[in-house]
């Protein structure tokens, strides 16, 4: 692996109202990693994800990296689909200016964005689902469109927020196993939230642990069972039956 750009989280701290979620939130990404955050429900996940992605503000503290505003890129909880527009228009979004219509765009940039559109449409299984409304779709395949969107322009830094959140085990797999592949093609730095540890452990390098406000294991999930405080090792554990195995690590997987 090349170790570029790597990602600096300095020291955030973020309140809503009286109560701090951040509270000095600090680690690095290499370059080019699969790193992976966990923790309690409205532990501020999705909060810290805002805030790399550069849509929220911090209170204080800062993220440094090189990329470019538009080299970065944030799939929301839930997935966040224009409902009213088609799956080719959602997917485009990050390449046209505003909710233009790929079908008004000038004949050069309306060709050049439509096989973009196409290409990683076919690379997440939806080539037939251009044309469609998003409502016409099952949960996973809206899933694959957010995918597909936040990985249309080729970014270098990916934060995706619980892309399996709400979906059956079947579709899950399909999306961790898309991350994983699109991750080695793309070679971009990825930071995946999920609660599905299962799935996520075995497929991340790097794994943060988000709980009081703090990152309070930063290391290789292989790590986890030697260094993870006891308050951790049981948020994982009753995640994770099968927490202490080898079934954690990818070799031993
Ligand atoms: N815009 C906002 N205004 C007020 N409070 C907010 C806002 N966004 C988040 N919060 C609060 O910040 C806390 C952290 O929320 P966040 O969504 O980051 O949690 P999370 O770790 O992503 O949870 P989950 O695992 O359920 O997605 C919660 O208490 C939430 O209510
Ligand atoms: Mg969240």
């Amino acid at each position: 692996m090349t170790v570029t750009n790597p990602v600096c989280v300095q020291e955030i701290y973020h309140q809503f109202g009286r109560r701090p979620v951040l509270n000095g939130v600090s680690f690095e990404l290499q370059g080019g990693v699969l790193a992976g955050l966990i923790g309690p429900s409205g532990g501020g996940k999705s909060v810290l994800l805002k805030i790399i992605g550069g849509v929220l503000c911090p209170q204080s503290g800062e993220v440094r990296h090189q990329f470019a505003d538009e080299e970065v890129s944030l799939m929301f909880q839930e997935g966040a689909l224009f409902d009213s527009l088609t799956v080719l228009d959602n997917v485009a979004f990050p390449l046209v200016d505003g909710f233009v219509p790929v079908s008004s765009l000038a004949r050069s940039q309306r060709q050049s964005v439509t096989e973009k559109v196409e290409q990683i449409l076919l690379r997440v299984g939806l080539e037939h689902a251009a044309h469609k409304m998003p409502a016409q779709l099952s949960g996973g395949m809206r899933r694959r469109v957010s995918l597909a969107r936040a990985l249309v322009d080729c970014p270098k830094l990916v934060l995706l927020d619980d892309p399996t959140c709400g979906l059956d085990p079947v579709a899950s797999s399909v999306i961790m196993e898309l991350i994983v592949q699109l991750h080695e093609e793309l070679g971009a730095t990825m930071l995946l939230v999920s609660h599905d540890l299962r799935r996520l452990l075995p497929i991340v390098s790097q794994l943060l642990v988000l709980q009081d406000g703090t990152i309070q294991f930063n290391g290789p999930p292989s790590e986890l069972v030697e260094k993870a405080s006891e308050p951790i090792k049981r948020f994982i554990a009753c995640r994770y039956d099968l927490y202490g195995s080898q079934s954690l690590t990818r070799e031993g997987h």
